[in-house]
């Protein structure tokens, strides 16, 4: 039995232990290896389960390839052709964490969640090309290059208005934030009517985790703070010195490791470890009585720039809680097309102190407010941001008209300097029953996440 199969065991048998009697519990063994000769990661990639229960919502776990980690490494891997439930249906839940062979959840102050995405892609049948090798090959701007995967342009070069990814997505609050989906709704793939002939719809996973045992800054690893990655001389685009961000801890890069001597060598252990990440989808199959969900993603940055820094504020004396010490930055943006929202949550980093969403009107759609942790357990890591509410608008009440431009408001504590932070809200948006019809492969379809 290898490594993978016997972690896949594991991960059955801990649901098998947990099981409820009336589920039904259907193993799958799969494989999905049957891309003989491409240079596919994915091929290691596995369905752990799917289990169904009496009113049809079905639970699919899954776990990525390996990713191999050691103390200080940094991983930003894509995998082409991912798992994901087949067929057209409408997914209720998605959530994700990682977890070590055992199958065991990794806590972020072993492993940091830099940020994950599960990205559909309209892929043309039989197509070699790597998916994932033309997009790292790339930056921002070469996504045009890829409209399988990233939606083209509404006007090229105005970024913040581009470019709305499909797919799921989170960072380190990915265990302590809530994610699902209220009925009706729920967000449709695999519908035969929006893949073009001669295509079909493949899942890229892209997983940047990085390796904070026995680094000498966990925090500032995590923040890709550059010269903790020995990058000193990177200048941001408008001629500013870089000082940390996503570009400061790529695949493979090591952040700066504790001094090896006596007091500090016993503090962690220079071992190599093998990790997963571990995504579990809840979903139904399609029916007509499914209202669909659009996600849009609202950044606080230029979409082409999507972090920022803060800090540190004048006074120096600050501890982190100082109210003065507090930095808002404030963007409005279109929504494409309107409907009710039905979710929103928003996405911080470790400082974040809360991002607010308001209509055009100036009312209040959401407010999402971190949650720090306060001890080691993965999903309470102290220090860590660990979670971000959600809002569920009574269905019907918030409504949002196409194009609305809605304010995005990000609060960062300053008291110190925070690299490469991000401010997104996440919206879900059901278009207005009286316009609903029957679904259509549509411009706006494509806008999906
Ligand atoms: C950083 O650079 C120093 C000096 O060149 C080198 O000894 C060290 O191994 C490097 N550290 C990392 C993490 O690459
Ligand atoms: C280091 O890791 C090995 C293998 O996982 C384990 O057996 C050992 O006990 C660890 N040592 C310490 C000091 O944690
Ligand atoms: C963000 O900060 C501004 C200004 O300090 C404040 O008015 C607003 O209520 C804060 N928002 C959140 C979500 O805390």
């Amino acid at each position: 039995m290898d490594r993978k199969t016997s972690l896949q065991v594991h991960l059955v048998r801990n649901m098998a232990g947990c099981g409820r009697s009336g589920i039904l519990t259907v193993i799958l063994f799969l494989l999905s290896s049957s891309n003989m000769g491409i240079m596919l990661i994915s091929s290691d990639a596995a369905e752990v389960s799917t289990t169904s229960d009496p009113s049809g919502l079905k639970t699919s776990v899954f776990l990525s390839p390996e990713i191999v980690m050691e103390p200080g490494s940094v991983a930003n891997k894509f995998f082409d052709k991912a798992d994901f439930p087949k067929g057209h249906i409408a997914v209720k839940d998605f959530s994700a964490e990682m977890v070590d062979e055992s199958g065991a959840s990794i806590p972020l102050h072993q492993l940091y969640v830099h940020h994950y995405l599960l990205i559909p892609c309209k892929q043309k049948k039989n197509y070699n090309t790597v998916i994932s090798d033309l997009f790292t090959a790339g930056k921002q701007e070469k996504h045009h290059r890829l409209p399988e995967c990233f939606t083209r342009a509404a006007k090229p070069g105005r970024c913040r208005y581009d470019n709305f990814l499909g797919g799921y997505g989170i960072g380190a609050e990915l265990r302590r934030t809530p994610t699902r989906i209220p009925d009706p709704y729920g967000r449709v793939a695999g519908n035969p009517a929006e893949i073009m002939p001669g295509y079909e719809e493949t899942w890229m996973l892209n997983v940047h985790v990085i390796d904070t045992r026995g680094v000498e800054d966990p925090v500032g690893c995590a923040e890709c703070r550059c010269d903790l990655y020995n990058i000193t001389d990177k200048i941001t685009d408008d001629g500013r010195f870089y000082v940390g961000g996503y570009f400061c801890c790529e695949d493979e890069w090591r952040c700066r490791l504790i001094k090896n001597d006596d007091d500090q060598g016993a503090k962690w252990n220079h071992t190599r470890t093998s990790v997963y990440m571990k995504y579990t989808v809840k979903w139904v199959d399609w029916s007509p009585s499914v209202a669909p969900l659009r996600k849009y993603t609202l950044y606080v940055t230029d979409r082409c720039k999507v972090e920022y820094d803060v800090g540190p504020c004048k006074n120096n004396n600050a501890g982190e809680d100082d109210d003065d010490c507090t930095h808002t930055r404030r963007a409005t943006v279109p929504v494409p097309k309107g409907g009710h929202v039905i979710y929103a949550a928003a996405h911080q980093h470790v400082g974040g102190m809360g991002m607010t969403l308001h209509k055009q009107d100036g009312r209040a759609i959401c407010k999402s407010m971190p949650s720090y942790g306060r001890g080691t357990a993965p999903g309470d890591e102290a220090g860590y941001l660990v979670g971000m509410s959600a809002c569920y608008p009574e269905p019907g009440s918030v409504a949002v008209s196409d194009g609305e431009m809605l304010t995005v408001e990000s609060n960062y504590s300053s008291a110190r300097l925070h690299t490469g932070v991000m401010g997104v809200f996440y919206i879900l948006v059901a278009d207005h029953p009286e316009t609903t019809t029957t679904v259509q492969p549509t411009q706006h379809s494509l806008m999906m996440e």
